[in-house]
């Protein structure tokens, strides 16, 4: 398999991006970061430039870009604002359920209205006590005739109240291990359901994160994705292993808008009789910054090819690596970026504290960079039967005769005997006090 093929197509929606980041975003970011309300002139950008259907399959009323296509907006936009960023990459993470799991009907219905940026849409899949382990949510769906009917409460719905559509993930078999979730498609406005908290951010505050409750919300049996019970946690992992990239593509973005304002900043700034980025210090910040945010997007571009090319082997784990290191390459380069601005970095009349507030909550969601870890060392234990012939290499110790008689010790439920061997009886006497 290829390992990044950026095509030209993907070049044009970067181009779009780019344009709509600088003259639309970037002016405004401050102000709804300041207020924390969703931008709707950027929505309106969006829906305007097309950008809404560049990851839905032309099948579907979109342009078929791709991910890396994708990923390349979600990085344009970020360079700007990382919330605007997020706002709009939530649509994909809300509209990949339907792509990976959705029935023809539900993608026809769907996906062309998503395309058209008529509807956004959200994702809710964590809860209050269901965060890294998703596994373990409580919203219950109940088979009514030919309903479900719906009920519990979902956190950190990322667009939540801007959406109109939400992919809900909800337990229909509570006594089934592997199949005890499912995921259905439910529309605002259906009664039952509300928004109940916006949340108050740290970061990404033009993007609203709410809880979404869910009261006897009734949804046809229709609504039931791939209309076969049981298939939502696949689906939900399916689409994080598609989204993923997204995030790190969020953090990449900031990572180079953020190294961008400290360079600029290094030139203009005077300290010394010279600019600071003439002096080495600031130099090998800059280069260490500059070298991290080249490899975070060679990590991405290659996951999000992965999963252009259905390379089935590589996207779970590719998927987790760009995430993980994409996002702590966020965390430290934007970190980096406020320290050049010294003292004026910290202030809020400056623009880049918000990068490193943006930041932050990229390492946190759509999995936390822990759990991105474990997915990675879970996909390198499960494949190092690949290499087992190096084993042979690695020289094994054997049992002496004093490991054999510990052990014994051990099973008898007695400490094993003191280094060198010594007798049971000195040891015993030695612990007594006896001479
Ligand atoms: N693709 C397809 N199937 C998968 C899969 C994948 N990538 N990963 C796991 N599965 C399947 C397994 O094959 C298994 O299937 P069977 O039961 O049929 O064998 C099943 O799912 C269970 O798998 P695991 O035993 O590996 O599951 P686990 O409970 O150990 O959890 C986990 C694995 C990786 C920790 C997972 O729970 C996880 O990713 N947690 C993080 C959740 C997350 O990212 N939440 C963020 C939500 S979005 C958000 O942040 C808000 C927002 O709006 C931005």
């Amino acid at each position: 398999m290829a390992a990044i093929v950026i095509t030209e197509e993907a070049r044009h929606w970067q181009q779009v991006a780019h344009k709509v980041a600088e003259e639309v975003v970037r002016p405004i970011a401050k102000h709804y970061d300041e207020v924390q309300e969703y931008p709707e002139e950027v929505r309106r950008a969006y829906i305007e430039n097309g950008l809404l259907g560049v990851w839905i399959p032309k099948a579907y009323g979109g342009h078929g870009a791709g991910i890396v296509a994708l990923c390349l907006v979600i990085e344009e936009l970020s360079r700007a604002c990382g919330a605007t960023g997020v706002a709009y990459a939530v649509n994909a993470l809300g509209s990949f359920p339907i792509l990976v799991g959705g029935s023809e009907e539900q993608k026809a219905h769907y996906l062309p209205q998503i395309a058209k940026g008529e509807k956004m849409i959200a994702f809710c899949l964590s809860e209050k006590f269901a965060g890294s382990d998703a596994g373990s949510m409580r919203c219950q769906a109940r088979k009514d005739g030919e309903h479900y009917v719906i009920n519990g409460e979902k956190k950190w719905t990322t667009n939540g109240g801007v959406a109109s559509i939400y992919t809900v993930f909800a337990v229909t078999d509570p006594a089934s291990k592997s199949r005890r979730i499912s995921a259905f498609i439910v529309e605002k406005g259906t009664p039952g359901f509300s928004i109940k908290k916006v949340e108050d951010k740290m970061g990404i505050r033009a993007v609203p994160v709410v809880e979404s409750h869910f009261d006897d919300v009734r949804v046809p049996a229709a609504n039931l994705l791939g209309g076969r019970p049981g298939m939502g946690f696949k689906h939900a992992m399916q689409t994080l292993d598609f989204a993923r990239p997204g995030v790190a593509a969020q953090g990449l973005g900031l990572a180079q808008g953020a190294m961008e304002y400290a360079v600029t900043y290094a030139l203009r700034r005077q300290q010394f009789g010279q600019n600071l980025a003439s002096m080495g210090v600031i130099q090998d910040m800059l280069g260490n910054m500059a070298a991290k945010v080249e490899a975070a997007r060679s990590l991405i571009y290659r996951a999000a090819t992965a999963v252009d090319l259905n390379d089935t082997d590589s996207i779970n784990r590719l998927a987790a690596m760009s995430k993980s290191f994409a996002t702590d390459v966020a965390m430290e380069v934007t970190t980096d970026a406020v320290q050049i601005f010294g003292g004026y970095g910290y202030m809020k009349d400056y623009p880049i504290e918000k990068y490193m507030r943006d930041a932050k909550i990229t390492q946190i969601y759509e999995g936390t960079n822990q759990i991105q870890r474990l997915v990675i060392a879970r996909n390198l234990i499960k494949d190092a039967g690949r290499f087992a012939n190096i084993d042979a290499y690695i020289p094994r110790e054997s049992y002496n005769a004093y490991h054999a008689v510990a052990e014994s010790e051990l099973a008898a439920g007695d400490e094993p005997s003191g280094a060198g061997g010594a007798p049971r009886g000195a040891q015993a006497g030695a612990r007594s006090g006896a001479g």
